[in-house]
């Protein structure tokens, strides 16, 4: 049951918020179908983060056992092509709409807040429907649906499964050189760092919505918009990691509380 109290304190912060922004993390798109990485079951509950949490790893472990890679990504691309944004990302999308939410800022790779309608999303770990060419750098998207139904092809109608599969997943720059997906491994660049920062130090409320908060530097976020006077909402059904510089905990899912907050935000301002 979700705590009606927390709900109401949450909605009137929100309400009166100017620089509303939201930091997200796997937790928001559980709803969606998408497994986090950390609760029980999670993903590196599953499979080996030294052997799909880096490009490195991916390729080694491809060249050794094929079909494990295989089944991990197959996995994957089901996963994907069922998710669809959930009922927390359409509260994020309609507070922005309403002036409210300035910014999503996400660890999540699933494009989901896009999907929802945001459009001022800042992607740390990237986005798996961008691709990044290795040489000029150059970015480009694909629809969900093209890179999803090339990855099927690759990856679970043909017979055969090795690295040369894998490759052929990714589309040549328009210089000659090859792709890659624009999403962040372990050990490599977190993206939109600068802006990341700028957006959480000069927010006056931030939404932490089902993050662990233990990778870093993502997880620094809420300390430098507490750090600036923000206020914080923490909601998380599980965990509250950031419970010590939190104005209000809420212990539910962010499909379920967020929707609740839209409402009572809606109340306050006679929308
Ligand atoms: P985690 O898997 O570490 O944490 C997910 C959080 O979501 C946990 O605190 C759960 O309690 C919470 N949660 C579960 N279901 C929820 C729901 N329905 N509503 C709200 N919260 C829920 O995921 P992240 O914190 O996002 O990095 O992990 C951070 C990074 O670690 C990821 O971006 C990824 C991973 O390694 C890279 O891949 C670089």
């Amino acid at each position: 049951m979700v705590n009606e109290a927390d709900i109401t304190r949450a909605a009137e912060i929100v309400a009166k918020a100017k620089n509303l922004v939201a930091f997200s993390g796997a937790g928001v798109s559980a709803e969606s179908g998408i497994p986090t990485f950390r609760d029980p079951g999670g993903i590196w509950d599953r499979f080996d983060p030294d052997e799909v949490g880096t490009t490195g790893g991916i390729f080694s472990a491809a060249a050794r056992k094929p079909e494990a890679i295989r089944s991990f990504l197959s996995e994957t691309v089901e996963t994907f092509e069922k998710a669809r944004p959930n009922p927390g990302h359409f509260a994020l999308a309609e507070l922005e709409r309403m002036n409210i939410l300035r910014s999503v800022i996400t660890q999540n790779i699933d494009d989901l807040h896009f999907q929802a309608g945001n459009t001022r999303v800042l992607e740390v770990h990237g986005n798996l429907y961008r691709q990044r060419c290795l040489a000029c750098n150059k970015k480009t998207k694909l629809t969900k649906e093209k890179y999803l139904s090339k990855a099927r092809s690759v990856l679970i109608e043909a017979k055969e499964f090795d690295l040369s599969n894998l490759l052929t997943l990714m589309p040549t720059c328009e210089c000659g050189s090859s792709m890659r997906p624009d999403v962040v491994m372990f050990g490599e660049a977190v993206q939109v760092v600068p802006e990341s920062i700028q957006e959480a130090s000069t927010c006056d409320v931030m939404l932490i919505l089902g993050t662990s908060g233990v990778v870093y530097p993502a997880a620094s976020l809420p300390r430098y918009a507490r750090g600036s006077g923000a206020k914080i909402i923490d909601i998380n059904p599980r965990e509250h990691p950031f419970a010590d510089m939190s104005d209000v905990v809420i212990s539910e899912k962010t499909g379920v509380a967020l929707p609740r907050i839209l409402e009572e935000v809606k109340k306050i301002r006679g929308e």
